[in-house]
């Protein structure tokens, strides 16, 4: 098949969390499957570096108002990207947000995305079978389709697929937007992510467990009638792991490399870290965490259960990530009240969550809610046991202690006594090295690969071409 992937992040370009990673792997799946794929993604600040091997231009209206974009194109392991550029929309080191708020123009910035990705098929002759969109920044060119679809022929076979990976981020927007975005006038505000579920043939999440959620509220934020109305459309697709990324065996960005069953170098790991961030090398275990800090991820109930759980135990944690400074701050406080215990990085470093991701003995991922988490599924790999709250993929993805399979810890709600409780289990069973290890085993045996993912992807760009 010929697929069109349109993404607003994609490893290895521009990341700020697991979207990015889940781009990459379904396209590199799809591409191995023998499929001609090629990913749009905007040319943000940080990738005009790159040098293209060629580039094209396109011109369009959109809302009555001309634009003008160029598609600058690079290959990334065989892959052709283009890189849509546009200087006044896209020209800006992050992607979203100025690291505060929300760009205002967002709206307006995606929209171009869609409908310079709609036209450049159009007039450079791509004519695709799929188009496949991810999150509301790709909504609109579902609907550009649909729009293009009632002017000429030429894509009378391209079906939209829509994946949504996050079903909180919906860009609601007020109704003045709907002109200027070439969108049919409303008095209702203007919901980016329900025009893509409304537009596209088809939709998937990222588990079947998410899948499940969003069909009702309030883990649908609303859109429980419309996942309701299309739940014939709506599949649930699990997210696989980039093996060749992330394997211990082979991770260049650890200080040193391990498999089951020989994981001197996760020990290795572990002293080096705990070395570097002033952590003493006692025989304790290391809670560790990479986290966008926001809400999703539990630091509500996270911090405040760190504060009382480290004044009972000797344990230690070390914590990595960016985002609101309400929880920022707090983290800061709390790393310097336990100073020989607990640890905050505030940044984003590629690197350095690898390093992390090897040298924890349990990964922490208290999400009040996960459309799948990638990084439990990573932990499973390097043998760092995953504690996790049971919802959506976490729960798809991690079996709990105390089964034979187990492969981590749940705890079911989303507050302090729980957590601590996993927390307390989580010691004990560290404390108990043959049980500990047998946990780590089953986990670094399994296999979340892309592949399994890509075949899914297949049968469901089949079942909309049945359309
Ligand atoms: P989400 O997409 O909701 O943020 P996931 O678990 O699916 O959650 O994916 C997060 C991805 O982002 C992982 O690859 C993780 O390693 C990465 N990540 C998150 N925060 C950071 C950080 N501060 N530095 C480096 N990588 C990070
Ligand atoms: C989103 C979700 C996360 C998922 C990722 C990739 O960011 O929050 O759970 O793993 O997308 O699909």
């Amino acid at each position: 098949m010929r697929i069109l992937m349109l993404c607003s992040e994609y490893e290895g370009l521009i990341k700020t969390g697991g979207l990015a990673d889940a781009c990459r792997g379904i396209t590199k799946a799809l591409v191995e499957a023998g499929h001609e794929v090629q990913v749009l993604i905007p040319k943000y600040a940080t990738l005009y570096a790159l040098p293209s091997t060629h580039w094209e231009s396109i011109h369009f209206e959109l809302g009555a108002q001309p634009y003008g974009c160029a598609i600058r194109h690079i290959k990334q392991d065989g892959v052709g990207i283009g890189l849509v550029e546009h200087h006044q929309f896209f020209q800006r080191a992050r992607p979203y947000d100025d690291g505060e708020q929300g760009y205002a123009d967002n709206p307006l910035r995606f929209a171009v995305f869609c409908k310079a990705a709609i036209e450049w098929c159009h007039q450079h002759q791509f004519q695709p079978d799929i188009i496949h969109g991810h999150d509301w920044q790709t909504s609109l060119a579902a609907v550009y389709l649909r729009q293009a679809k009632i002017k000429s022929d030429f894509f009378q076979q391209t079906r939209f697929v829509f994946t949504i990976h996050n079903g909180a981020y919906q860009e609601i927007v007020s109704a003045d937007w709907y002109s200027q975005l070439g969108l049919q006038p409303d008095s209702r505000p203007l919901n980016l992510l329900q025009h893509g579920i409304e537009a596209a043939d088809k939709i998937n999440t990222v588990s079947e467990g998410y899948r499940e959620e969003l069909l009702s509220e309030p883990a649908a934020n609303g859109l429980a009638g419309l996942y309701q109305q299309r739940a014939a459309d709506f599949t649930g697709i699990l997210n696989g792991c980039d093996y060749g990324l992330w394997h211990p065996a082979h991770d260049r960005h650890l200080i040193a490399q391990y498999d089951w069953p020989d994981l001197a170098g996760k020990k290795a790991c572990k002293d080096w870290l705990r070395q570097q961030y002033n952590l003493p090398l006692t025989e304790v275990p290391l809670y560790v965490a990479v986290s966008r800090i926001t809400s999703q991820k539990g630091f509500d109930y996270l911090i405040p259960a760190l504060e009382q759980w480290l004044a009972q135990t000797s344990s230690q944690v070390l914590l990595m990530g960016t985002g609101e400074s309400r929880y920022t701050n707090a983290l800061f406080a709390l790393a310097a009240r336990y100073s020989d215990q607990c640890c905050f990085v505030m940044g984003f470093d590629e690197p350095l969550s690898h390093q992390i991701e090897a040298a924890g003995d349990f990964f922490l991922m208290p999400s009040l809610f996960e459309p799948c988490g990638l990084n439990q599924i990573y932990s499973l790999r390097y043998g760092t046991i995953p504690i996790v709250r049971a919802t959506g993929g976490l729960k798809d993805t991690v079996q709990p202690y105390p089964a034979e399979n187990s492969t981590g810890i749940h705890f079911e709600r989303p507050d302090e006594s729980d957590l601590i409780q996993a927390l307390q289990q989580a010691d004990q069973l560290f404390n108990q090295p043959k049980l500990y290890r047998a946990m780590q085993r089953r986990g670094m045996a399994k296999n979340f690969s892309w592949q399994q993912a890509g075949e899914q992807y297949q049968l469901l760009y089949q079942s909309a071409q049945r359309l």
